[in-house]
């Protein structure tokens, strides 16, 4: 039987042949311009796009163009004929294939298509829950094909660099246990142990952990969390980290390595250049200068701690602030001297929300500086105030006073609203900076105890040891976040490796010695047998892909994502299930109409 061939080249290809060559393409009718006598299609295969012609003067059959008049948008099929260049006048310069044209002899539909939903084609005004129900359609796009292909890339240029730096990929179960700390798990039923649950994991850490216990030394894994917890654009229920964890390597020479890894990948994947060793930031100086622990560094815009300057003022809302133990800062808005009222006001209404009462407003025009707050300071006061925020002539400085937190808060939010509406974000910039550190712990007003920053298994500094009894607060982490244009790329730190150092520390969280031993004996136990020290990183992927390939949210690089409530349109997930299937796994539903009053 002959073997029916669908192709000789990928559409792409087709572009460096030389006049005449005889090919055969296959794939889908991107566009189509039907002319009676000549029909012209745009086929489309994952490659690229080629210009089709059914001509009968340039020996295209009559049964062939009859056909070919059949064809529409979406139509699979495989053609025969030769390359021919194009008309100098004819030439596009749009498409890679833009200098010739396949002047076709055969045709052959393979299947026929519905009239899609949208049309296959970037920069498209559709509502993103269409995309996502017809997203086999919506991944034709080339925008997309591109995001999968950079994902692709990427996790190669990983693995060839992790394996060539003899990091061994072991995988992790995906049915565990599930943990206290941390997002909401989600769980999944047993059924040959009534009344018991796995829980998907939150990420491989406890499991990396044990392989340095078990003397890997060097591991990684592509590996699939799942986080139950309020979604945003940069957050997916499910989501895959690169996870790497090392032992005997002092933390700069790991950060290096990382470095060099990023750095590799930008190369490779998309042709920019890196500068190596980035930038550190210890999380206090990101705090009070950016109002973030995750600061977007391709703009400035600092947040200018203004309270000394403003020490002695009458001013009842910094006086207060201050009093209070809080903070009075400013943030310089360029060229915005000339804001109306209502616009001033609208930053107002931006940083409510963060819990500020309102702004004080100084516009810097010539000489003269018009502010909301002109009665209670002189004009050699107002310009001094002004040019300690860095602000010049034609510039807006606005000042917020509160409490420190919120100041950081609703000021680093504004930076960014800012630098958006002034347009002050460049393009194709990759910015990275680590961020180190963290403090240890931070504590939760609502669970009244000290609650992980990181995670309980992150080793403390080690001069600060003797404060977890002291002053758990103002214990320092050897924890460190990458982050990358305002994203938190990677969060990792050096670990616990000591019995006794884990069980002090379940014990600053609030866990009892039997608690603990319950939960996490043994990790406990492990750490008993010879542990080498060790520590690692997680870097999320998908979030790194949607910066590479410059995505407005993670469901733009992963190809079937979750909606912001976590459903699956295309699937139609989560759904309900049979009673037969809740039976065997031993579940009785309570009845959830929406309209029943919550006990
Ligand atoms: P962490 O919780 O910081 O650390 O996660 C590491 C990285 O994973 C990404 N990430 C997410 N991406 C998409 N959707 C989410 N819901 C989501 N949550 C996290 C982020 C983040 O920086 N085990 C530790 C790592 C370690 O200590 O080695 C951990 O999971 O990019």
């Amino acid at each position: 039987m002959k073997v029916k061939q669908y192709r000789t080249h990928v559409v792409a290809e087709t572009a460096d042949l030389a006049a005449h060559t005889a090919v055969t393409l296959s794939g889908w009718v991107h566009r189509r311009r039907d002319l009676g006598s000549l029909v012209f299609i745009d086929l489309r295969d994952r490659s690229g796009i080629v210009q089709l012609v059914f001509d009968a003067e340039r020996g295209t059959p009559a049964d062939v163009l009859n056909l070919a008049g059949s064809l529409r948008n979406e139509y699979v099929i495989t053609v025969s004929g030769t390359v021919e260049p194009r008309d100098p006048a004819a030439v596009n310069p749009k498409i890679a294939t833009g200098r010739i044209e396949v002047v076709v002899a055969g045709l052959e539909i393979l299947n026929a298509a519905k009239t899609p939903p949208f049309f296959i084609q970037d920069n498209l005004d559709v509502e993103e829950p269409l995309r996502l129900k017809y997203r086999y359609l919506d991944l034709r796009r080339p925008s997309m094909q591109r995001m999968l292909q950079i994902r692709h890339q990427v996790g190669k240029v990983f693995r060839d660099y992790l394996d060539k730096h003899g990091f061994l990929e072991v995988e992790t179960p995906v049915l565990t246990r599930s943990t206290p700390e941390g997002a909401r798990d989600y769980l999944v039923p047993s059924r040959v142990h009534p009344g018991e649950f796995y829980a998907l994991p939150q990420s491989p850490q406890l499991f990396k952990q044990l392989l340095m216990v078990s003397g890997v030394e060097r591991y990684f894994q592509f590996a699939r969390c799942f986080r139950d917890e309020d979604l945003r654009a940069d957050r997916q229920p499910e989501f895959t980290q690169l996870d790497i964890e090392q032992s005997f390597i002092p933390l700069p020479e790991f950060q290096a390595m990382m470095e060099e890894m990023m750095q590799l990948a930008f190369r490779e994947v998309l042709g920019v250049d890196i500068p190596t060793p980035f930038r550190r930031m210890p999380y206090r100086e990101a705090m009070e200068r950016y109002g973030s622990d995750k600061p977007d560094l391709r703009y400035g815009l600092p947040l200018v701690d203004v309270s000394g300057e403003v020490a002695e003022t009458e001013f009842r809302v910094f006086r207060e602030a201050l009093a209070n133990g809080g903070v009075v800062k400013a943030i310089c808005a360029p060229g915005c001297a000339g804001y109306s009222r209502k616009q001033v006001d609208e930053l107002v209404q931006f940083v409510q929300p963060y819990g500020l009462k309102g702004l004080a407003s100084i516009a810097v025009q010539g000489d003269e500086c018009k502010s909301s707050i002109a009665k209670f300071f002189t004009s050699e006061q107002l310009r001094a105030l002004a040019a300690s925020a860095g602000a010049n002539d034609g510039d807006l400085v606005l000042i917020a006073a509160a409490d420190r937190k919120t100041v950081n808060a609703a000021l680093g939010a504004l930076r960014q609203q800012l630098a958006r509406a002034l347009d002050l974000i460049p393009e194709g910039t990759f910015e990275f900076v680590w961020i180190t550190d963290f403090p240890l712990l931070s504590y939760d007003e609502e669970q009244g105890r000290f609650v992980a920053e990181h995670h309980p298994f992150t080793m403390p500094r080690v001069e600060d040891l003797p404060l977890l009894d002291s002053n758990p607060g103002a214990v320092r982490a050897q924890a460190y976040d990458l982050v990358l244009n305002g994203f938190e790329l990677g969060g990792g730190s050096m670990r616990i490796y000591q019995r006794d150092v884990q069980e002090k520390m379940f014990s600053v969280l609030g866990f009892s010695r039997e608690q603990a031993y319950e939960q996490f004996g043994y990790l406990l136990d492990a750490f008993e047998y010879g542990t080498p020290p060790h520590g690692g990183i997680a870097f999320g992927i998908d979030r790194l892909v949607m910066i590479m390939g410059n995505g407005k949210s993670l469901r733009d690089c992963i190809a079937f994502p979750k909606t912001s409530s976590g459903t699956d349109l295309l699937m139609d997930a989560p759904a309900p299930v049979t009673q037969e299937q809740l039976d065997t796994l031993h579940l009785i539903l309570r009845k959830t109409e929406p309209s029943a009053p919550l006990v």
